[in-house]
């Protein structure tokens, strides 16, 4: 790598930039986790961390990664044999199923070509053709924003597809690259459990898991059957209930995290949906007149935190961001699973402005001259352009 000025550009879809302000709340002394002080911290973070769920809560907090979320979505919701309705929508998707399956749990997973999100119309056709009693499908297992493809699902319309199902399965959704960043609500939307993770939208480093939990989640624990300590919810609501955890809790992250809620609630979740919203419309406007192809097919599926990007065949996207992380020091996603070496990816999620953006943007646009592969410029200007145009609009007004 060749010697570099000014910041890195961490242009991955997640561990995303951490704030300044969040660092500096991270590097605070580490206090008695058992002793009044942190006791209000975490009363305080207990309270206002369901908002970013749009959920009257509660929400378990675990010192884990997004997969250890995961698991705990399953263990404490199902039992050894019960089947869970799943949609290879993806690298991640195929990665739950995989976990699920090495958990006991009958997977039905509908293939998918990793370019659309889950067919809610597919979700009323298999939750009406299911059988009610023993052996009937327990949960739909949906990844909200695919992070290997940028493909975004419409909840909403999984939601409405299973009411129109008349079907009492519990909504399962992986929020991890869409929490505090793309619109998601968890009690309007009848979700079980949300499952969400700290390093991409909450702008935090990674090592923190959550479970928002509803009411039927709840009652759905007190009857399932798979083996589960650490993941455990009751113990950690009970232990919430008293200002602390079950175990030691990871307490400097939990700083973070409370100065994490102040950004995002200080700005207002509805702006930070809009400026994402913003800047995955400038970027697929970059996209497009580099005249490469965007991985999601369906306009209504477009995600706003990340924008993965198709290169020509014969040509080899890993070399591509080699080339732009060595020359502009700007590190990009690589494609994963079966879009290994074919994808890169543009994360513009968490902290992230204009400038921020269009500096980011300038960094593929020079390292796509410098490998060769066939492009025609100017996509830097068709962000900016956008930029320019949309700049100060009221939320909600310059999505697209
Ligand atoms: C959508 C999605 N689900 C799950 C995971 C797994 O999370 P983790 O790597 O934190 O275990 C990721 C990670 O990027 C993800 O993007």
């Amino acid at each position: 790598m060749t010697g570099h000025g000014g910041r890195h550009f961490l242009q991955i879809p997640g561990p995303t930039n951490v704030p300044d302000r969040v660092l500096r709340a991270l590097s605070a002394p580490t206090i008695d986790h058992r002793g009044p002080e942190f006791a209000a911290i975490a009363a305080d973070l207990l309270e206002r961390l369901p908002l970013i769920f749009r959920t009257r809560g509660p929400v378990v907090v675990y010192p884990s990664s997004g997969t250890g979320a995961w698991e705990a979505a399953l263990v404490n919701t199902l039992s050894p044999g019960d089947r869970v309705l799943a949609f290879e929508t993806g690298h991640f998707a195929t990665l739950w199923r995989g976990l699920a399956e090495k958990l006991g749990l009958a997977v039905e997973f509908v293939p998918g070509d990793w370019r659309h999100g889950v067919d809610p119309d597919a979700v009323r056709e298999r939750l009406a053709a299911d059988r009610a009693g023993a052996g009937a499908i327990r949960a739909v297992c949906v990844v909200h924003n695919e992070t290997s493809t940028g493909v975004c699902s419409r909840v909403a319309e999984v939601r409405a597809a299973m009411d129109a199902a008349g079907h009492d399965a519990l909504l399962l959704v992986d929020t991890i690259s869409s929490l505090g960043s793309i619109d998601f609500r968890h009690d309007e939307w009848g979700v079980d459990v949300t499952v969400g993770c700290s390093q991409k939208g909450l702008m935090l480093p990674p090592g923190l898991g959550f479970n928002a939990v509803s009411e039927k989640a709840l009652a759905a624990a007190r009857a399932a059957g798979l083996p589960r300590s650490y993941w455990d919810w009751g113990p950690i609501l009970a232990a919430n209930a008293d200002g602390g955890w079950p175990y030691t809790p990871p307490t400097n992250l939990l700083y973070g995290l409370r100065e994490a809620l102040d950004l995002l609630l200080e700005e207002g979740l509805d702006e930070v949906f809009a400026r994402h919203a913003r800047h995955a419309e400038a970027t697929r406007r970059a996209v497009r007149a580099w005249e490469l192809e965007l991985v999601p097919l369906d306009d209504r599926e477009h995600s706003a935190s990340l924008t993965a990007v198709l290169v020509p065949d014969g040509y080899d996207a890993d070399e591509v961001r080699r080339v732009i992380l060595d020359r502009y020091d700007v590190s990009l996603g690589a494609g994963l699973g079966r879009l290994a070496g074919r994808v890169f990816r543009i994360g513009h999620l968490g902290d992230l402005n204009d400038v921020w953006l269009a500096g980011a943007l300038a960094g593929v646009e020079m390292g796509l001259a410098n490998t060769g592969i066939p492009f025609r410029p100017g996509g830097v200007q068709a962000a900016i352009d956008h930029l320019a145009e949309t700049a100060g609009a009221p939320a909600g007004a310059a999505a697209g």
